[in-house]
């Protein structure tokens, strides 16, 4: 997977002898897949809050990471786990009240149909499992996502996730459409065009003898460049595809859990019913705990055909680490805070627009937000190179964010839900000296 916002080895020089050494053992034991963030990697080695620290116990504002949503270490999410590890931490096949409790009170946030939840540990395994379901439901084979996707790491969802590069080939069962791209497409256009799109694909897998099981959509179109709006653009292409018989899959593994503000989840913002809806990340706060959401009527025959267990899926510590992250959201007033900070930093992000001609576009829902980079207004050209360079110049100042997009020039800054008003003036204070930096 390319990745913009990358440690390459042409930035050994600037290292310390120990990092340079972590970096080598890394390689020798770790092979050579995984990716490191910046052209100098952060030795994290302590979170508290908002703030990461590095072995120097210099801190840092964490922008970036979606996991521990709720704060790095919240006293309360700790606890949790501590206490029930203590106890007992076994798997699904015991009576327990524990996944119970959660289930109902995790279910209480979802519109009434979606009214059953079958865990899982990852996001990746959420989305494998939600597919398998809408195969079996509709008998169809076929899906559609957008064409810079990532929706994780299985054998059948990697090859759903063109985000991951060209390393990885579209199955024949799988048809891609546009994301709703406002800034290039026209606000207006993007829920015609998507509902065309998808019209399309069906018609396409058709054509090719393979019938559609689902459309499964991130959201938030993270991984496609951040594209939150116009709210409601989603329900003209879940309308067709419902219409023609596929299951809709919300893939909220990154727009849940209040990421989006309005709404405690990304597809209510678009007033859409999905079909089936895939959580993860924030959900332990860290703790490895995913599941699947569904209608009672669309697990009803995989449920009775095929067997579910999961050995870790839904144990006990992860159950109380996910009912510690639903009290801290409710009482610390989270999905607000989400709202209104994230409407404070698009604000403060457009005034930096007017000053900085790199800016081309401010966008985002709630605490999930995308400011895209451009080298021209006027052609949008994609300024990927000052797109790393304004990363690595925030992360030099102590403020962590990253890139996204298919040429990476999109700011991905989804700061942690526990941010303050002073976190979110920081945080624009720094991406405004970041942006003289680069340009000057
Ligand atoms: C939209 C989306 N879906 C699914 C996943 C996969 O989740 P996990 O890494 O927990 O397997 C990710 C991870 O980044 C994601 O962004």
């Amino acid at each position: 997977m390319t990745m913009t916002n990358g440690y390459s080895p042409a930035d050994a020089e600037r290292l310390s002898d120990k990092e340079r050494s972590l970096i080598e053992r890394r390689e020798r034991l770790l092979g050579p897949a995984y990716r490191l963030f910046y052209e100098r990697p952060l030795h994290t080695v302590r979170g508290e809050g908002v703030w990461l620290y590095d072995e120097q116990g210099r801190q840092y504002l964490d922008a970036y990471n979606n996991v521990a949503s709720v704060g790095h270490c919240h006293p309360r999410v700790v606890e949790a786990i501590a206490r029930q590890a203590a106890v007992l931490n076994t798997h699904t096949r015991y009576l327990q009240e524990g996944i119970l409790d959660y289930a109902e009170d995790l279910l209480g946030t979802f519109p009434a149909e979606l009214s059953q939840v079958m865990f899982t540990c990852t996001g990746s395994e959420a989305n494998d499992l939600a597919l398998r379901i809408a195969r079996h439901h509709t008998g169809g084979s076929g899906v559609i996502v957008t064409r810079f996707a990532y929706h994780g790491v299985t054998g059948d969802i990697s090859e759903l996730s063109p985000a991951l590069g060209s390393g990885i080939t579209l199955p024949a069962h799988a048809r891609t459409v546009r994301a709703p791209d406002a800034y290039r497409l026209g606000a207006e256009n993007v829920a015609r065009l998507l509902a065309e799109d998808v019209r399309a694909a069906i018609a396409d897998l058709r054509a090719h003898g393979i019938k559609p099981a689902a459309l499964l959509v991130d959201g938030i179109f993270a991984s496609d460049g951040v594209f939150a709006g116009p709210a409601g653009l989603l329900a003209e292409a879940v309308a067709v595809a419902r219409a023609e018989g596929l299951l809709y899959i919300a893939d909220e593994v990154q727009s849940g859990f209040a990421r989006t503000g309005e709404h405690m989840w990304g597809f209510q913002r678009h007033g859409v019913q999905p079909d089936l809806v895939t959580l993860g990340k924030p959900m332990g706060n860290g703790q490895p705990i995913a599941g699947v959401v569904a209608r009672p009527q669309v697990l009803e025959s995989f449920g009775r055909s095929v067997r579910y267990f999961n050995t870790f899926g839904g144990n006990p510590v992860s159950c109380a680490a996910g009912q510690a992250v639903l009290d801290v959201i409710r009482d610390e007033g989270l999905q607000q805070r989400s709202e209104r900070l994230g409407s404070y930093l698009r604000e403060g992000f457009q005034r930096l627009a007017r000053r900085h001609e790199l800016i081309g576009d401010v966008r985002g829902a709630g605490l999930f937000l995308g400011v895209e980079l451009v080298a021209d207004r006027a052609t949008k050209a994609p300024a990927a190179a000052q797109t790393r360079r304004v990363v690595n110049a925030m992360r030099e100042r102590g403020v962590l964010i990253s890139a996204a997009g298919p040429q990476e020039n999109i700011l991905k800054i989804r700061p942690l839900l526990a941010f303050q008003q002073a976190h979110a003036d920081l945080l624009i204070e720094t991406l405004d000296a970041a942006l003289g930096e680069v340009a000057g």
